[in-house]
């Protein structure tokens, strides 16, 4: 056998994903030309971003930059004034009802604000989505809400419980399983991390990279959190002054010059984070 039929096996999982969703990797989510604005004001212009399949895209940005609007208009959540947006090669504009419905059953989301819906338990949170797209029995949504539930590490009597009654922790999670109700390719995650203490932070990351391997996900996350970044990550996209002003591995980012991005790659949270990670 050659060397390079030895090659997978050899190498780590991380390092098999990257590989995968390199260069060549078909691209899921394209983003051309894209304006976004809210009465006078212009949140994003000419914005380019390509989401390839089975990546971790970490999107980063300094607060109020427009990482949300740029999610919710990809999720057709607000409305655009030029662009194309195209998931799996269609165009969303262009999409009928139904083809449109048929893409929404293919990315789940986890929502910055509001993760969860505070009078439904985190069972019946999560079969919202299962209950709009999906027509199934009551127990067979009983028993996929509880398997989605498992997945994503919460213990079986959580299902029952309210938001209300669950840690930070476990409301992120809650809300994992419900932006994988649906079996979806592309998972939209806005902040999964932000609020929980480092310990939580690198399992919730440690479950997002296994999950993403297991299930061969593709997953566009919003982080502000420089850990994330750099242990999940394998490709970052840096938004500012409305454009996407670097693109690539973290090496890219270490090295850009733009003053917003040597601050925050450079700076000393960003020293604490890279220096623990290596
Ligand atoms: N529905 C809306 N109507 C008017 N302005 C909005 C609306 N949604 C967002 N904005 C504005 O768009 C800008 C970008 O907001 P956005 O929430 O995308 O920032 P962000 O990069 O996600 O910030 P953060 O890191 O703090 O979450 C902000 O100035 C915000 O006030
Ligand atoms: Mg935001």
């Amino acid at each position: 056998m050659s060397d390079a039929a030895l090659q997978p096996a050899t190498q780590p999982p991380r390092e098999m994903a990257r590989r995968l969703a390199g260069p060549d990797a078909e691209v899921v989510i394209r983003v051309t030309d894209l304006e976004v604005g809210f009465g006078p004001k212009t949140i994003m212009k000419h914005l380019n971003l390509d989401v390839r399949r089975g990546e971790i895209l970490g999107f980063v940005g300094a607060s109020g930059t427009g990482k949300s609007v740029l999610t919710r208009a990809i999720l057709g959540l607000v409305p655009k004034r030029a662009g194309k947006i195209e998931v799996f090669g269609e165009d969303l504009d262009r999409l009928s009802r139904a083809a449109r419905k048929a893409i929404e059953q293919r990315w789940g989301v986890l929502f910055q604000q509001g993760a969860l819906f505070s009078s439904l338990t985190v069972k019946q949170n999560v079969q919202v989505p299962m209950r709009e797209y999906l027509h199934l029995s009551e127990r067979l949504l009983d028993e996929l809400a509880m398997l989605k539930i498992e997945m994503v590490g919460l213990s079986p009597d959580a299902a029952d419980k309210f938001p209300s009654d669950l840690s930070g922790g476990m409301i992120k999670r809650a809300a994992l399983a419900r932006a994988l109700a649906l079996d979806p390719d592309i998972v939209f995650l806005d902040e999964p991390t932000s609020g929980l203490d480092p310990i939580g932070a690198g399992e919730f990351d440690e479950l997002i990279s296994t999950l993403q391997q297991t299930l061969g996900l593709t997953v566009f996350m919003v982080t502000h959190d420089l850990d994330s970044l750099h242990s999940v990550c394998d490709r970052i996209a840096a938004l500012g002054e409305g454009k996407i002003i670097a693109e690539g591995t973290i090496e890219t980012m270490l090295a850009s010059t733009n003053p917003w991005l040597k601050a925050y790659f450079h700076g000393k949270r960003a020293r604490a984070a890279f220096s623990a990670g290596n």
